[in-house]
């Protein structure tokens, strides 16, 4: 008993020993970390040692991690038609996939030419049968969209142009949907106009905004404009949310403008 007491008493040298080993060992960490840092500072400066192999690797796969990986504030890049139908539609239509109108082919095309260009975009956007809407990727904005089409009908004997002729109107859910990710994550400047926001009320403000159109303010909204946070600073927020809480603003705003423009008439009558 007096044994196992004496197995752990601590002397005043194994005191010492302790305490010299435990400034030793974080001491011998930071000299093996200086080590550490002096061998890479030596290979600085020789060829980049990157196999070649990995390098190529890294290279094919950019264009996926890019996407995993975007940049707010970079601005999107609009993407050709060709590039659209590549990246895009073509995972059906080059086969003629779920009994998709196969790229080129003239008779799978020529009755839908026939329906016009606005039925084929408005069909392409909002999904058609089996056809998901914007070809299953909601980041396509309208005008991609709306390339995709042009390049594909005219691969086919159409003579379209890729123009958004008609904004396409939001449904009722959609303004719904919009406005709660506006109460959420937009009001607090556009309800009051602080830091020199347009409020939903300023008709004035918002007329020129919508003669830029749709397209315009998404991007304004989803990358930031000056003075306005990327995705009102909610950078959660997704892509087709931050539309929606645009097409909220833009019906709010276009009520304003209607009774400010009935409310000048009435005063011009008088
Ligand atoms: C997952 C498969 C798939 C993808 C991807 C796809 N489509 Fe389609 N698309 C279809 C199918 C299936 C139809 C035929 C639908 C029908 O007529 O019932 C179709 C039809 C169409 C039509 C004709 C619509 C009409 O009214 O006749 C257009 C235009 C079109 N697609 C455009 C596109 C564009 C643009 C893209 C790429 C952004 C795309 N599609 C990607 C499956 C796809
Ligand atoms: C922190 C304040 C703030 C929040 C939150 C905010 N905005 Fe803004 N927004 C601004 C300011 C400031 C401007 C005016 C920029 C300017 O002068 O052009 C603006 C402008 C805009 C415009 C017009 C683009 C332009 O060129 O002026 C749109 C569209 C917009 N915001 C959408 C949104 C949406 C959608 C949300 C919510 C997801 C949001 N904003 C949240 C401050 C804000």
């Amino acid at each position: 008993m007096s044994d196992l007491h004496q197995m752990t008493k601590t002397t005043p040298k194994d005191f010492i020993a302790a305490t010299l080993g435990g400034l030793f060992a974080p001491g011998l960490t930071i000299f093996m970390i200086v080590m550490l840092f002096l061998g890479f500072q030596k290979n600085m400066g020789q060829p980049d040692p990157t196999p070649i192999a990995e390098k190529v690797v890294l290279e094919r796969i950019q264009p996926f991690g890019q996407s995993l990986a975007v940049d707010p504030n970079v601005p999107k890049i609009e993407l050709t038609g060709e590039q659209v139908y590549n990246e895009i539609c073509a995972g059906c239509h080059a086969s003629g996939a779920l009994g998709s109108p196969k790229f080129k082919e003239k008779a799978d095309w020529s009755k839908r030419i026939a329906q016009s260009y606005p039925t084929l975009l408005d069909h392409a956007i909002k999904g058609f049968n089996k056809m998901p809407a914007r070809g299953g990727n909601p980041d396509l904005s309208d005008l991609e969209v709306a390339r995709g089409v042009v390049y594909m009908t005219n691969a086919a004997g159409a003579n379209f142009e890729a123009v958004l002729k008609k904004e396409v109107e939001p449904t009722t859910d959609e303004l719904a949907r919009g406005k709660t990710v506006y109460v959420d994550n937009c009001a607090y400047c556009h309800d009051t106009g602080v830091t020199g926001a347009q409020k939903l009320t300023d008709a004035k403000a918002w007329t020129p905004l919508i003669k830029e159109g749709k397209e315009y303010l998404y991007n304004a909204a989803i990358n930031g404009s000056f003075g306005g946070p990327a995705k009102g600073g909610n950078l959660k927020l997704s892509d087709a949310d931050t539309r929606l809480a645009v097409d909220y603003m833009v019906a709010q705003a276009k009520t304003a403008i209607a009774a400010a423009d009935k409310a000048s008439k009435q005063a011009a009558a008088k």
